[in-house]
């Protein structure tokens, strides 16, 4: 059995709201919520400002931003977002081996205490193959993550950001040590959304994730901080 504090210690919770939301709902769960994620919809509104705020409030920040473009860009977007202080930070693999290259470069110019660490997104949980074939990608999911997982972190990316449907490829393939993050995560009989390759927490950490990002199944719920503690209890009494 996984204690509480592991099982809560895994969850990334998605802060896709808004400041004053963002702040209620990680001051409710003081004490018990480690990881917050700040997307776009938040870092948008808000800037840096809201990374400062929750790292202040004890927490570990990922910054999912998704960097996409250039190389050139991508190397001062990378330096300049990681000096909000997050701790990790996204871009997508499919801007290929110079552009996640760039992001490194432009995170390691910074000392050290601001280093975020760079988490490559192979593909979004909500695409799958009739989607991918619909944008000329006609390999199946999982060998078009795989490629993406390998070139990215030959090039300077410290984690990956796959669906439950391929972590466990990719743990049997990248070994123990290798930072395996899962969105898609839906407790049983959650609302799916728009996702569409998901799986349960506890499925999802027993097949090799190292982190699961969970959004609307907690914020979206009518009392959140319940549906955080259930997710916890579900996780810890299957593992
Ligand atoms: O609300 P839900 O649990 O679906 O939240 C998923 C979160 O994970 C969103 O914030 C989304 O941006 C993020 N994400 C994703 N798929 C990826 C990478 C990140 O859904 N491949």
């Amino acid at each position: 059995m996984l204690g509480t504090r592991e099982a809560a210690d895994a969850i990334i919770l998605a802060l896709d709201c808004t400041r004053e939301r963002a702040l209620e709902i990680t001051g409710e769960l003081e004490g018990r919520l480690r990881w917050a994620k700040v997307g776009m919809t938040l870092y948008y509104q808000e800037g840096p400002s809201i990374v400062a705020a929750l790292k202040e409030r004890g927490l570990s920040v990922f910054l999912d931003l998704k960097l996409f473009d250039i190389p050139f860009q991508v190397e001062g977007a990378a330096r300049a977002a990681a000096q909000s202080g997050a701790d990790l930070l996204s871009l997508h693999a499919l801007g290929g081996a110079e552009m996640v290259a760039a992001a490194a470069r432009g995170v390691s110019s910074l000392d050290a205490k601001d280093r975020a660490k760079l988490i490559a997104i192979t593909v979004l949980t909500s695409m799958n193959r009739d989607i991918l074939e619909s944008i000329g990608v006609g390999g199946d999911v999982a060998s078009e993550v795989e490629r993406l997982a390998t070139l990215a972190l030959a090039n300077g990316a410290h984690g990956l950001v796959c669906s439950p449907h391929e972590v466990g490829r990719l743990r049997e393939l990248l070994g123990p040590d290798a930072l395996l993050i899962c969105p898609g995560v839906r407790p049983a009989g959650a609302e799916k959304g728009d996702q569409k390759r998901t799986a349960t927490p506890a499925e999802a950490l027993s097949r090799g994730a190292s982190k699961l990002v969970i959004g609307r199944p907690i914020m979206a719920a009518p009392e959140p901080c319940r549906a955080f503690d259930d997710i916890v209890r579900e996780i810890s009494e299957s593992l």
